[in-house]
């Protein structure tokens, strides 16, 4: 199964990685949390793709495009794989279709109006990246991650200036996207509002 989640900023794209990595068992590969431990980590294309984040645009496609390629080589994506946050532009869409054949495309709808809600009250596990939220899905305990009693954090580029550019990059860039996919007859659509097991069961469903 080699399925691709489209989705704008806060759609919930990652929340529902996750869960299909438990069910299916296979990898999320997340082009943001590479791109994140890239920064942490402190090396020459952290630091090109850290000025890019913070402003809510996007890492050039050369970039973005090399680390898919090395990380889809890896063994555990042989069965197949999650990609989450990538492609993003028509020219990583054709891109990654020279380098392998997806099976499905997932389009995690939602309304605009309410991103900025879900991404400035979003919480991070610093260990295994799992997401929360303040409000809509609070930990157990405060601060603190359920899965592996990790530290959360908020993410730099979730304030709500950074939000606003990273909207406006989704719509310029990424939403044709849809209609490229649509046009290849692999896209599935999924109201991304509700409550996140109705959405994963959803999801399920698309994809039988
Ligand atoms: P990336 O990390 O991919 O960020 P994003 O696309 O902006 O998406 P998010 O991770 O913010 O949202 P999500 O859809 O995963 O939502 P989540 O599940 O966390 O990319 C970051 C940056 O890296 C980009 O801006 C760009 O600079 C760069 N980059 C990455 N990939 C690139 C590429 N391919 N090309 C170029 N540049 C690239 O959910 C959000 C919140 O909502 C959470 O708090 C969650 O708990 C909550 N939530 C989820 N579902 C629900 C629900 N149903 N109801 C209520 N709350 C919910
Ligand atoms: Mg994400
Ligand atoms: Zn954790």
């Amino acid at each position: 199964m080699k399925l691709i989640l489209l989705g704008a900023p806060g759609a919930g794209k990652g929340t529902q990685a996750q869960k299909l990595v438990e069910h299916y068992k296979i990898p999320q590969i997340s082009t943001g949390d590479l791109l994140r431990a890239a920064v942490k980590a402190g090396t020459e294309l952290g630091k090109q793709a850290n000025e890019y984040m913070t402003a809510g645009k996007l890492v050039p496609d050369e970039v973005v495009i090399g680390l898919i390629e090395e990380r889809l080589k890896e063994d555990d994506c042989k069965d197949g794989f999650i990609l989450d946050g990538f492609p993003r532009t028509v020219a990583q869409a054709e891109k990654l279709e020279e380098i392998t054949d997806i099976d499905a495309v997932v389009n995690i709808a939602v309304d605009t109006s309410i991103l900025l809600d879900r991404l400035t009250g979003r919480r991070t596990c610093k260990e295994c990246n799992a997401m929360y939220h303040l409000i809509f899905n609070p930990p157990k305990e405060e601060g603190k991650c359920d899965a592996c009693g990790g530290e959360l954090y908020q993410r730099a580029d979730d304030n709500e200036e950074t939000v606003k550019s990273r909207i406006e990059t989704y719509n310029e860039s990424t939403a044709p996207l849809v209609d490229f996919y649509r046009k290849k007859g692999k896209l599935k659509e999924v109201d991304g509002q509700g409550a996140i097991d109705e959405i994963f069961q959803n999801i399920l469903k698309v994809l039988e």
